[in-house]
């Protein structure tokens, strides 16, 4: 099976995301990452509402919302108007962790919980049976272009033991410093989903490079 490679838009140009987002519709990627930030929960601004929906108008792919925001419980639905098909949350900050994975499903889309470098993936197991994404930040969250975190690939282990020992059907997205040098160790360490940013939007070749990941991950 190979591997889902899912760029983020974080890494494209704004000034030409139209063309941006028509070189990922040509690309073998199949989900598109789009990275909500607020300034509070991490020390960065991304965008909102408005980028997304002009971003879903204009793909076929799954769009892959990752909120790094407080509250994200009172934007759910309207991140889902824009044309979110999957939504992932942090654990950190979120007190009631089980209710929003079962508001957002009950929206009629995909949940995931994304976990911090320095969070254990044991926090995961009362949930781990309700999820469909489990992502693991190889990065601290609020920006691309950063070094991966060597011991991400001990928790992408670690997700995949839970998974298998407690019989959920989440798959493990990987998010942060990933590109060509370690697709192949994280995917045989049981990822399922790559997100890739600066590798991508950074390359000479953006659609060969996807496709380079997309092949290098196969398991
Ligand atoms: C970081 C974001 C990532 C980021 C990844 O907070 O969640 O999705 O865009 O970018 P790269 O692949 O450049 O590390
Ligand atoms: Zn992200």
């Amino acid at each position: 099976m190979s591997i889902i490679v899912s760029p983020s838009v974080l890494s494209a140009d704004f000034a030409n995301l139209g063309r941006d987002i028509d070189l990922l519709n040509e690309s073998e990627a199949e989900w598109i990452h789009i990275d909500v930030m607020d300034g509070v929960f991490v020390p960065n601004i991304s965008f909102g509402f408005p980028i997304l929906e002009s971003i879903s108008k204009r793909t076929e792919k799954f769009c892959d919302v990752h909120l790094m925001i407080m509250q994200p419980e009172k934007y759910v639905h309207q991140f889902i108007k824009a044309g979110a098909d999957n939504i992932t949350v942090h654990y950190e900050g979120n007190w009631h962790l089980d209710s929003i994975i079962r508001m957002i499903q009950e929206q009629g889309i995909s949940a995931g919980v994304a976990l911090n470098p320095s969070t254990p993936v044991s926090v995961l197991k009362e949930v781990i049976t309700l999820l469909d994404v489990v992502l693991i930040m190889s990065v601290n969250p609020g920006f691309g272009g950063q070094k991966f975190i060597a011991n991400s690939v001990n928790k992408v282990r670690e997700a995949k033991e839970l998974i298998e020992r407690s019989g959920s059907l989440a798959r493990i997205e990987v998010d942060g410093g990933v590109g060509l040098h370690n697709a192949k160790e994280l995917a045989e360490a049981g990822a399922d989903i790559l997100v890739a940013g600066n590798a991508v939007f950074g390359s000479s070749d953006p659609k060969h490079t996807i496709s380079q990941i997309k092949n290098s991950g196969t398991k």
